[in-house]
């Protein structure tokens, strides 16, 4: 029996029944494909809910305010996805009358969109034959023939695609591709997989050889670098201070508390002289109410909340009711959630 048509009975069988398999729409694949990216199935599909009965087709995307769009993302994290994707709805809906490019060769010509993405919306939605190779399908592949060039390199992802090329089912690359990824999902996990019940252990490499543990080999990645944010929270009047946070950094176009970053750690009185220059006011007026620990894909941050004052020029002071209609990094979300009881997204609708 061939590989493909294994794997194939064995997705039929095994498969997660997700809202995405069921269409073939895909403006619907799309936007599961982009939500997916970083981020879990069970962590994801609320999200993924909420969003479809607001945005149901790419034109009501497109029509939408980004910030409305920020606001469901709010939780899901790397915004910058949000943005590709509602600039992408434009260009669908603008220039494209709504509908999408049906290759991966111009799907990812399209802003947010990788070589991953562009091969399996055009494989999902239009059938086109070209295998997808995310982390679950290289881990499986790897395993499979024994591959040991790292996987995370060029020369390792080489090779991977041509073997996925050869392992492809032309006649119906869509349902092959999920079929793969289903199977690194579930079946050969990263750690404990289940080769005991697996229909491929008699032609896996890894099994055979006992190397299923160390496969698939990743280079090292860089180290963490550590950040040290200072945040102001100044409530006056039943407002708070808050501004929108632009640039190229971390968060941009979300909104955060008047904010300090220093290049390393410092003691609390040094942070409370440093925060009384830079917002001009007295040291007292800076208390530490708050501290926690952030990590993003490359970054630790060491996030502190001080309550205290700044001017008007450093902020505009938003209502209290008003500031849950706004999009706010998690960890800042997080806190402002507990300190004032504010009812988050989840308990709003
Ligand atoms: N992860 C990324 N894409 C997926 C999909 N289509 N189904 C399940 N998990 C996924």
């Amino acid at each position: 029996m061939k590989i493909s048509d294994i794997l194939i009975d064995w997705y039929n069988a095994n498969k997660r029944d997700l809202p995405w398999r069921r269409t073939s729409d895909p403006y619907l694949i799309w936007l599961s494909e982009i939500m997916l990216q970083q981020t879990r199935v069970d962590q994801m599909m609320p999200y993924y809910e909420r969003f479809v009965s607001r945005f149901p087709s790419v034109f009501s995307l497109a029509e939408a305010d980004l910030d409305e769009v920020f606001k469901y993302w709010e939780g899901l994290g790397y915004y910058r996805r949000a943005e590709h994707l509602h600039r992408t709805a434009r260009i669908i809906a603008g220039e494209r009358q709504g509908r999408f490019p049906s290759t991966a060769k111009d799907l990812i010509k399209l802003p947010g969109i990788g070589p991953y993405t562009a091969a399996a919306v055009a494989s999902f939605a239009f059938g086109e034959a070209i295998p997808v190779l995310d982390g679950n399908v290289m881990r499986v592949l790897a395993r499979l023939y024994g591959e040991e060039t790292p996987v995370n390199t060029e020369a390792g992802k080489k090779i991977l695609t041509e073997a996925a090329e050869k392992l492809l089912d032309r006649s119906q690359p869509g349902l092959f591709n999920q079929a793969v990824m289903e199977f690194g999902a579930l079946q050969c996990t990263p750690h404990h997989p289940s080769c005991n019940s697996c229909p491929l252990a008699g032609r896996c490499v890894a099994y055979a050889t006992g190397k299923t543990a160390m496969l698939p080999v990743k280079l090292k990645k860089k180290p963490l670098r550590t950040r040290y944010l200072h945040y102001v929270i100044h409530i006056r009047n039943g407002g708070i201070a808050v501004r929108r946070r632009s640039g190229k950094d971390i968060w941009n176009g979300l909104y955060e508390f008047p904010l300090m970053e220093l290049p390393g750690e410092e003691a609390v009185t040094k942070v409370r002289q440093i925060l009384s220059k830079r917002f001009d006011n007295p040291a007292e007026a800076f208390v530490l109410i708050g501290r926690r620990v952030h990590l993003l894909t490359h970054q630790r941050l060491k996030l502190y909340f001080w309550r205290g004052k700044v001017s008007s020029k450093e902020a505009e002071i938003i209502d209290l009711q008003k500031v849950s209609t706004l999009a706010f990094p998690v960890p800042l979300k997080r806190f402002l959630d507990n300190y004032l009881n504010i009812p988050n997204f989840d308990n709003e609708r």
